[in-house]
């Protein structure tokens, strides 16, 4: 009931864009997704979905065969069918902490030049401040029909590995725009979602995507400081966390510590906003500090390896879970490929288990020899190195791991097992922020 359907277009086949159209088309709207590599487009129209996404193929399938999703590699077409045009293409880092905005630039010419009637272009992807105005002039200036667009800001905050469940559920929505009008089409196309939804103008937009990234690495940074020195006066990061976390001000989430914060987006944008502020002559201290632990992080527990289990020269050591995060295929600044990387210049036999990204990873790192099976990563190691917390890895028998093994010796990043259980079953355990 009183729900308008909408022509939407979505530029970007990615994770943004294929998980937010679909997620659209969903609601009820009919959505065109584009995108100009035609092998991933050939996949799509046959419902095989180039990521690795919990539900998304199934999603896919059903609205390609309502035909309310369709795929295509013609901006143009999908640009003249939609009144409304999302621009999802990558903005991935360059040197520096710059971002690479030539496919939001390459897209926004695609638009201008065929374009027939006035749109609203919408900027899901995550782009420096400023971007949303500039694309509108350079858009207008170039419309070749004289149509005119009107851009509005509206980041995406979804996770990799629960992209539907967080599109269909937002904590907010949030919009940027100059033009009230634009922002309410935008509004009333969220309203099914029933989310709170903050309307702004378009800087603060841009800058809400990288500040809601930027704090969430703070937390994360600090809690790896705070385990870090728990280590050192006997305390345990678990309790600190949870004891902090009741205070409504600080909250639960997020004060897992751990090797530190990996994937696409955090080591990207706190970049990224560190050269936003460098920009305008500011420099941002605290977010220095958070990305200089999150690498120290990590080199912290290589090193604790061989604290643990000596020098590794020689020794074989199963590295557990490689891609950033569970429920992802995703290997991008995944803290797996650093720790393996940093075991096999120490002279290590490593073999990576990952139940998804195994194959990916040896592409990575040639050196580094993989497997989708637990059981041959665990057989003859000196040393089980678990970095990300798969379900299968949590789930593990601990008794059967430790009958395969060379050494029981675990030095787990993630903490997911309890010091005092894996004692009694007569394993050398080592974590992150736990008196040692
Ligand atoms: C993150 C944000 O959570 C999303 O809101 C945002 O939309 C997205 O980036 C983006 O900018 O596109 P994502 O990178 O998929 O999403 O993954 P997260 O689940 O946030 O995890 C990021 C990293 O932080 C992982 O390496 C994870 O292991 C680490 N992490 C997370 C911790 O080390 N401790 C924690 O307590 C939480």
């Amino acid at each position: 009931e009183g729900i308008q359907a909408e022509k939407l277009a979505f530029i970007g086949a990615g994770y943004v864009g294929l998980v937010s159209g679909t997620c659209f088309a969903e609601l009820g709207n009919r959505v065109v997704c584009v995108d100009r590599d035609a092998d991933k487009i050939g996949l799509l129209r046959d419902s095989v979905i180039p990521i690795y996404e919990p539900g998304l193929e199934e999603l896919v399938r059903c609205n390609q065969a309502a035909g309310r999703l369709s795929f295509t590699t013609s901006i143009g077409d999908a640009v003249r069918e939609a009144d409304i045009v999302f621009l999802a293409v990558g903005t991935p880092p360059l040197e520096g902490g710059d971002v690479d905005l030539s496919q939001v630039r390459d897209a926004a010419r695609q638009i201008a030049e065929n374009i027939d009637a006035d749109k609203i272009v919408v900027i899901k992807s995550t782009v420096p401040v400023g971007t949303g105005r500039s694309i509108e002039r350079l858009i207008n200036e170039h419309s070749r029909s004289g149509a005119k667009v009107r851009v509005v800001s509206n980041p995406e905050f979804l996770r990799e590995g629960s992209a539907i469940h967080d599109t269909f559920h937002p904590d907010r929505i949030v919009i940027g725009c100059e033009d009230p009008e634009a922002g309410e089409r935008i509004r009333r196309l969220h309203e099914p979602l029933g989310a709170e939804t903050l309307i702004t103008g378009r800087e603060s937009a841009e800058l809400i995507k990288y500040a809601a990234n930027a704090f969430l690495a703070t937390k994360i940074s600090f809690i790896n400081e705070m385990a870090n020195i728990c280590e050192k006066v006997g305390a345990d990061i678990g309790m600190v966390a949870k004891g902090i976390g009741l205070d409504k001000r600080i909250g639960p989430h997020f004060l897992q510590a751990g090797v530190g914060y990996g994937g696409s987006c955090f080591p990207k944008d706190t970049r990224a906003q560190l050269r936003i502020a460098e920009d305008v002559d500011y420099e941002f201290r605290i977010l220095r500090a958070v990305i200089e632990v999150n690498r120290l992080q990590r080199l912290r527990f290589a090193q604790k390896i061989e604290r643990a289990a000596g020098p590794v020269e020689g020794k074989r050591i199963a590295v557990l879970g490689l891609a950033f995060k569970p429920e992802t295929d995703d290997l991008r600044d995944a803290p797996s490929l650093d720790v393996a990387d940093w075991l096999i210049r120490r002279g290590a036999d490593v073999i990576g288990y990952d139940p998804v990204a195994w194959a990916r990873a040896a592409q990575q790192i040639p050196e580094l020899a993989v497997t989708d099976s637990l059981e041959a990563a665990l057989r003859g190691a000196d040393a089980v190195v678990v970095v990300t917390q798969w379900e299968s890895i949590r789930r593990m028998d601990l008794d059967w791991a430790k009958s395969l093994v060379a050494r029981p010796i675990m030095i787990d990043g993630r903490n997911i097992w309890e010091p005092a259980e894996m004692a009694a079953k007569g394993w050398t355990y080592w974590s992150v922020g736990r008196p040692e």
